[in-house]
């Protein structure tokens, strides 16, 4: 279990609160992240430019992060912006998403101070303009002290990239304390990752239909349990946060063990079944 601020189900929308009904508030996952995709052909089915698929997907960010918050959901992490788009997006569109940020920042500061929220980010943010990264640093400040879900923004992010600078702090580590290799554990890893400080998703939703994990937290999802919509990030709502959650609440988890449905192993019969062949 865990305690994240106050639970404010009340300012759920009617239809929300008939998903959340269906709900075991005690089984919700921890952490949710989401990769957020399809902004530029929700833009193109309305032959409208790509930038204002990204306008509108900020739009999708606050409300699907206020209803996280209104449940009660410790961990948020969103895929805003990757290492791959910074490389290979034309710099027009890299630009305009450095704007959308900021200008996102300022103007839900407040929204985010009312809702609890505190932002953080991962990623190799220091790579990011000067000024988007004061925006950042400003918002986090101001938010530090909020008690409730934690919106993590994974920005000029790449799931090898932060992998990379894991085993570059490790060796560094090691090399300082003298540890040999064949003592490295996976807590090790672990530790110097971007998300040491929060729990592995246990739920990862990605947006507009392709089965890819697109280098997003690579090592954090390992038992995580993927729910893919065809729904374009622009048109995600609250609403199918919650339905997430109930199907991600149909699901048995086993971490790569028997589960609980199927019952004591016959050690007989299966001993039977290797002597058979
Ligand atoms: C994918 O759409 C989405 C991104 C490039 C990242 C998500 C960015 C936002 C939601 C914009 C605002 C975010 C914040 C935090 C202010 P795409 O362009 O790849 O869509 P496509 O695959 O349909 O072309």
């Amino acid at each position: 279990m865990y305690s994240s601020g106050t639970l404010r189900i009340h300012e759920l929308t009617a239809e929300e609160r008939t998903v959340y009904a269906t709900l075991k508030p005690e089984c919700l996952p921890e952490h949710v992240a989401i990769i957020m995709d399809g902004n530029g052909r929700w833009a193109g089915h309305r032959s409208l430019k790509r930038f204002l698929g990204h306008q509108q997907g900020a739009k999708s960010v606050q409300q699907v992060t206020e209803t996280a918050s209104r449940i009660g959901l410790p961990w948020l992490t969103l895929y805003a912006f990757s290492l791959e788009n910074n490389l290979r997006r034309p710099r027009a569109e890299v630009n305009f998403l450095m704007r959308l940020l900021k200008s996102y920042l300022e103007s839900n500061l407040q929204r985010m101070m009312d809702n609890n929220v505190r932002i953080k980010y991962i990623g190799r943010t220091h790579e990011l303009p000067p000024e988007v990264q004061d925006k950042m640093a400003w918002a986090a400040d101001a938010t530090a002290r909020n008690t409730g879900t934690t919106l993590t923004l994974a920005l000029n992010y790449g799931g090898r990239s932060e992998l990379v600078d894991a085993f570059r702090g490790l060796a560094e580590e090691m090399k300082h304390k003298h540890i040999s290799v064949d003592r490295i554990t996976e807590e090790d890893i672990h530790r110097h990752l971007y998300t040491a400080h929060m729990p592995d998703p246990d739920l990862l939703i990605r947006t507009s239909g392709e089965m890819r994990l697109s280098n997003y937290l690579l090592w954090q999802v390992a038992y995580a349990e993927i729910f893919v919509t065809d729904r374009l990030w622009p048109d995600f709502r609250g609403i199918h946060l919650l339905e997430a959650i109930a199907d991600f609440q149909r699901r048995e988890r086993r971490y790569g063990g028997l589960g609980e449905a199927s019952g004591e192993v016959d050690e007989e019969a299966e001993r039977f079944k290797i002597a058979a062949g």
